[in-house]
């Protein structure tokens, strides 16, 4: 064959394109170990199986806002994930998702966390209580009447996190001044800037004496 021929070096080209293409097609259908890439999709099986044993749904028991809870959760799924998307308590909100904005804000034995940072698993055995827990039935919790009275929202869509975290600033014994008040609320994040309401409801109820 004349290789100087352009026709003929296409042919040649061609004639090899083919068998790489065959020998590859034969590896896929064979499963014949030929590169060092068949070791690697090996070792990525082996893993994505370790995986899936390791996502293995365990058992939870939570009391959540006053009912005891026996579920089989995965260990890599958050509180807030549980609680929105496993228990349809969607008045806690996933803002950032990342711990920043503290619309996720929840209680674990009275105490406020930010659930989207909190490993459901890691709470068997507590207390949670969130949005839907704060009111006596009809009757709304004192800061929950306290936004409402001062127009503590706009969207809404912080609400909840900052009515959680209002309460706990209040318990922990953090709403001594304005000051103090808008220091330990500053982890709840309101993007349409309702921050002065909030701080009226915060120090209506505080200076109330109300139970919280
Ligand atoms: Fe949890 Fe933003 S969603 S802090
Ligand atoms: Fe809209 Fe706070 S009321 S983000």
């Amino acid at each position: 064959m004349d290789r100087s021929n352009p026709k003929n070096q296409k042919g040649g080209e061609l004639k090899n394109e083919s068998r790489r293409d065959f020998l590859k097609q034969s590896a896929v259908l064979t499963g014949v170990a030929l590169t060092p890439s068949v070791a690697i999709k090996a070792a990525d099986k082996q893993w994505d199986e370790k995986l899936a044993e390791a996502l293995e749904k365990i058992p939870l028991k939570l009391n959540i806002n006053g009912e005891s809870k026996s579920l089989m959760v995965e260990p890599r799924v958050t509180l807030l994930d549980l609680l929105r998307e496993q228990l349809n308590l969607t008045g806690t909100k996933k803002g950032c998702d990342y711990g920043q904005c503290g619309a996720c804000t929840v209680h674990v034995n009275g105490k406020r966390v930010l659930s989207c940072l909190t490993l459901a698993v890691m709470q068997d055995g507590q207390k949670v209580t969130t949005i839907e827990g704060l009111a006596q039935g009809d009757k709304l919790h004192p800061m929950q009447e306290a936004f409402l009275k001062h127009d503590g929202f706009q969207c809404g869509y912080c609400t909840p996190g900052q009515i959680m975290s209002a309460v706990a600033c209040i318990r922990e014994g953090h709403a001594g001044s304005e000051d103090e008040i808008r220091e330990f609320m500053s982890g709840n994040i309101c993007r349409c800037g309702a921050y002065p309401n909030i701080v009226n409801a915060i120090v209506e109820v505080k200076n109330g004496g109300r139970k919280v």
